[in-house]
């Protein structure tokens, strides 16, 4: 879609769609009132009538409003304006732009970035409004035959800013919600792809696509002969069990001078996951396509930085396997050599995120890291703990969990920390080995955590577990594109001042 900023009246304009907002009890907004002064008081009277009382999520299409010459007029409900927040700001740009996908308009106006939300200035609303709008018209049909796309689909949009506002900055605010929004639509298409598609020989494709023509990027694909090499013995476990060659891909970005040190993002990129010899239980097996959602992220992310040409330096690494029980598939009790030296006794095979990360962790440190994050599906145990709304949040670095926990605020992608303390580390010991890969049911996402602080001692490190946020199951099963949104606003903070 075409975005474009302008500010001023529009009952002049030509569009076909101006979507404007009314809240609960008869209350109109600026845009709205100036509609209903142009066209003799209609709005009012329709509201009067009680067609529609300003709910959020409610929508009242008009047509050819006296002296308004905008083909339609969405009317859409904001509820009580008291309680008009980021979310409910959220959600009333979605329904509008499903409203008016649904319309015939090709084109639309959008004159909600007015409407006071909180002390959210016009540079937030509008990022916000585009990755909103993009999201809710993201669809997936790569893999139907019979493609149905809209048959009047929406093309253009106007963004309506207070005049007063500065207008470069609006422009820059649009170009990084778009940028945010395309890194999101390709992480939802690989997480979406199934794993018979997506393995992972096809993500370090797709990851040479992304740097394709751009000077800022560099792409490298570590193959399993070379794993070998750099005695990445627990990465390549995983993949044994599978007729799918493990690929680590690393993507970085140059936005800024060599100095500055990178921030690494890994991502876990297990495109299936069976369980292996510890095989999963078949119910909703099929949703463990989705265990690349991480490595995903990671690659939507660097994709989005060298959109914006952001003046930072990033590093993206995907730790790519499918889990797998085949005849050379580890056993439980099969004893691993990290490239750190450290051995770890597999006592469930099932528990291999944690097993191609620290490979993929110890590998980050070549890049000298200002900070590492890494996000992983990696455990069950946090969708049990904090359910679908926060990613779960821990590591060694308490300003930089703030500041992720803030980006996620911010960016309305929130996560919760976990506590990350010693005490639970020795649920880990192992008998025959210097780390078990399971820590028992009790906290099993921090002790999946817990894991992974073995591997990053010495570094600045939060992990992200997003089992329960990286794609929504039942009728509207897919991928979300988070943490992107999350991701990117952290990096934007990042950028020298
Ligand atoms: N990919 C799964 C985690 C997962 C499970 C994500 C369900 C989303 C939904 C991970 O590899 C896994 O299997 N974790 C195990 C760990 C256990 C064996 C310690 C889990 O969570 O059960
Ligand atoms: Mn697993
Ligand atoms: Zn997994």
């Amino acid at each position: 879609m075409k975005y474009q900023i302008r500010s001023g009246h529009v009952h002049n304009l030509r569009t076909g769609c101006l979507v404007v907002g009314v809240f609960e009890s008869k209350r109109l907004s600026e845009a709205a009132q100036r509609l209903d002064e142009a066209s003799g008081g209609t709005i009012s009277r329709i509201i009067r009538r009680g067609d529609i009382e300003g709910k959020t999520g409610q929508t009242l299409m008009l047509y050819d409003l006296p002296n308004v010459r905008s083909e339609r007029v969405l009317l859409t409900g904001c509820g009580k304006q008291r309680k008009f927040d980021d979310n409910a700001y959220r959600k009333v740009i979605e329904t509008s732009a499903a409203s008016v996908q649904n319309s015939g308009a090709t084109d639309a106006c959008c004159c909600l970035i007015e409407l006071p939300v909180g002390t959210r200035n016009t540079r937030w609303k509008i990022r916000q409004a585009v990755i909103g709008i993009e999201s809710k018209l993201y669809t997936f049909d790569q893999t139907k035959s019979a493609k149905e796309p809209p048959s009047h689909p929406l093309k253009k949009m106007i963004l309506v800013a207070p005049h007063s506002d500065d207008g470069k900055k609006n422009q820059q605010a649009m170009y990084e919600g778009s940028a945010i929004a395309t890194g999101m639509s390709l992480a939802r298409d690989l997480a979406n792809l199934p794993g018979n598609i997506c393995t992972p020989s096809y993500l370090a494709e797709r990851a040479r696509a992304i740097k394709k023509g751009k000077r800022a990027l560099k792409l490298t694909v570590i193959d399993e002969q070379e794993m070998e090499k750099l005695g990445m013995g627990a990465l390549l476990s995983v993949s044994r069990g599978s007729e799918q060659p493990a690929k680590l891909i690393i993507l970085e970005y140059r936005g800024t001078d060599s100095k500055t040190k990178p921030i690494v993002l890994v991502g876990k990129g297990i495109t299936f996951d069976t369980g292996g010899i510890s095989i999963k239980p078949s119910e909703a097996m099929d949703e463990m396509k989705y265990d690349m959602a991480g490595a995903a992220s990671v690659l939507g992310t660097i994709k989005a930085c060298a959109e914006m040409e952001l003046s930072i330096n990033a590093v993206g690494i995907v730790a790519g396997a499918e889990n797998m029980p085949g005849g050379r598939a580890s056993k439980p009790g099969d004893i691993v050599t990290t490239m750190s030296g450290k051995t770890v006794e597999i006592l469930n095979t099932d528990a291999e995120g944690r097993l191609v990360l620290c490979d993929a962790l110890t590998y980050a440190q070549k890049f000298e890291p200002a900070f590492i994050i890494d996000i992983a599906t990696l455990t069950g145990a946090v969708i049990i703990a904090l359910g679908n709304h926060p990613s779960g949040l821990m590591g060694n670095d308490q300003k930089l969990i703030q500041d992720l926990i803030e980006a996620g605020v911010e960016s309305g992608d929130r996560v919760w920390q976990l506590p990350l303390w010693n005490e639970y580390q020795e649920q880990l010991d192992s008998h025959f080995a210097d780390i078990a890969n399971i820590g028992g049911r009790p906290a099993g996402s921090i002790t999946a955590a817990c894991f992974l602080s073995r591997f990053t001692e010495g570094y600045r490190w939060a992990h992200l577990d997003i089992a329960g946020t990286a794609w929504r199951t039942g009728k509207e099963k897919g991928a979300t594109g988070r943490p992107i949104p999350l991701l990117v606003d952290y990096l934007m903070k990042q950028v020298k001042k």
